[in-house]
């Protein structure tokens, strides 16, 4: 009826505070697989008495999984923007920019999609590697065909994670051989995935996998294309959106140079000036508040203060604008203005499918930004002047995606009444990573980082600091002993097919 988990927790309070817990004990019903309770503070001698208090005093009424020193849960990966079909891309092409990198590159393996035995072979690989490195939820952001997209959504599905999968529409400025015929026939195939995908269970609103509209970026997306799924948006307004935004100068100077006599006028009445990329998007009412902006490097004034009154997300892909020489994205600014952000590995254009070297490289990108300002002594703000912390690396890989998929009260920490999405990490030497030095080494030889002398729980609660850090920057597949998506134990090294 119940999973117990009794150890060390990790989880979210707000971008800047999270809960380090020593000796937590988590309750997650199996039959919702949502969390029922957690108690933060349970020494073992009041073990039984808490769990006496919620009634459980049957040992057949919970699976229990005790965890050892070194080994912490904490609330599952959220990958805002991922490309599954450039997977074996990962490693070429990144000699080049986004656009020759496309072209190169990146069409050219996305176009063997059309071939459902080669995807059903690729997406099958896919799956099971990012859902062992620790991703819970993922967008998918499929190739331009809807056979190769419904072959992925039924995997996902399988394998019990929690995504978005969209098909991509594209219906010019890319090589012949990748464009759709029509604008009719992107959406036709467009609505057939989005069928498809709420078909695959009874209830679909509750269902983990959701369909995701995704005009691939404004460019490969005629005005009318783009018409027509801005009318797809206002009959289906639950719809979530993924596209690419302000990525690469040349892309966004050529996106520009294509819509700026032809845009519609503004949907609400309002004044427009200059046209600007995220202006393109809201032209077709698809700046909306479950919509994820991918990249957003260049973001001028005007385009922030309309993301933010869409309230629309950005999902953060450092590896990717260091690897295609796109930029550094000054993700504090952004999140100054309350605007909400994720992370994304955005594979291929980034190198690594795990969200951890996105955490690695946000971190890199904010030091980068904090040496500019020390330049420019432009630094204002709280977040905009700094380095991105510890407690804000965590909050935008977990509950900061889940805001930007606009799911942040279902999944995103590990809270009561929320879904059990969550990691079982193993920082000991026994994982296997020889790039960690293992928490079973600190005990035994008092190398715990840090020169403060503290007691009893605080030291406990520092450490347990100390091996979430080494994990964001040292740890990887091998530190992840079990993956659980909505209670369910669905991957991880411990996890056999
Ligand atoms: N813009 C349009 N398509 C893509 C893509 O596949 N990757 C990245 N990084 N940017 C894009
Ligand atoms: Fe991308």
């Amino acid at each position: 009826m119940y999973t117990l988990f009794y150890g060390a927790l990790i989880t979210p309070k707000s971008l800047t505070e999270y809960t380090a817990a020593p000796q937590a004990l988590v309750c997650v019903s199996k039959v919702s697989g949502n969390i029922d309770w957690i108690e933060l503070d349970v020494p073992s001698h009041k073990f039984e008495d808490t769990l006496a208090s919620y009634g459980l005093v049957n040992l057949r009424d919970f699976e229990f999984i005790e965890l050892k020193h070194g080994e912490f849960i904490m609330p599952g990966f959220i990958d805002t923007h991922f490309h599954p079909c450039q997977v074996p891309n990962i490693g070429s092409g990144q000699e080049y920019e986004l656009l020759d990198w496309l072209k190169h590159y990146t069409y050219p393996l996305e176009a063997k999609f059309k071939d459902k035995s080669f995807a059903k072979r690729v997406y099958t690989t896919v799956v099971r590697r990012i859902v062992d490195a620790g991703t819970t939820t993922c967008c998918y952001f499929g190739s331009v065909h809807e056979g190769a997209t419904k072959i992925l959504a039924d995997l996902v599905h399988a394998a019990g994670q929690r995504a978005f999968v969209g098909k991509c529409n594209v219906d010019r400025e890319a090589p012949d051989y990748y464009v759709e015929p029509s604008p009719a026939a992107s959406v036709q195939s467009t609505l057939s995935v989005i069928s498809h995908i709420r078909g695959l269970t009874p209830h679909p609103s509750s269902a983990l996998v959701q369909p995701v509209l995704t005009p691939r970026f404004a460019m490969t997306c005629t005005p009318e294309l783009l018409s027509k799924l801005s009318e797809l948006v206002l009959s289906d307004p639950g719809l979530t959106i993924q596209t690419h935004i302000d990525e690469n100068r040349d892309e966004i100077a050529y996106t520009k140079s294509l819509f700026k006599d032809v845009l519609p006028p503004p949907p609400d009445g309002e004044e427009r000036c200059e046209i600007t990329y995220a202006g393109v998007y809201d032209a077709y009412n698809l700046l909306r508040e479950n919509t994820v902006l991918a990249h957003a490097v260049y973001l001028e004034e005007e385009e922030i203060e309309l993301i933010h009154r869409r309230k629309a997300g950005v999902s953060h892909c450092p590896t990717s604008n260091f690897n295609l020489r796109s930029g550094y994205a000054k993700i504090g600014v952004l999140l100054d203005r309350g605007i909400k952000v994720g992370l994304g590995t955005d594979v291929s254009g980034g190198y690594s499918l795990s969200i951890l070297t996105a955490i690695q490289h946000a971190s890199i990108a904010s030091k980068l930004v904090v040496l500019d300002h020390e330049r420019s002594s432009s630094a204002k703000g709280t977040f905009a002047s700094k380095q991105l912390s510890i407690p804000t690396l965590l909050y935008l890989a977990t509950q900061g995606g889940a805001d930007v998929c606009n799911i942040g009260g279902r999944v995103g920490s590990l809270k009561p009444g929320k879904a059990f999405d969550a990691l079982l990490v193993s920082m000991n030497s026994d994982a296997g990573n020889p790039e960690v030095w293992g928490a079973d080494l600190d005990r035994e030889l008092g190398t715990i980082p840090g020169d403060e002398k503290r007691a009893g729980q605080e030291a406990k609660r520092s450490e347990l600091k100390a091996q979430l850090e080494r994990f964001f920057f040292c740890g990887d597949n091998r530190n992840i002993r079990r993956v659980y998506v909505q209670g369910k134990f669905v991957g991880g090294k411990e996890f056999k097919v």
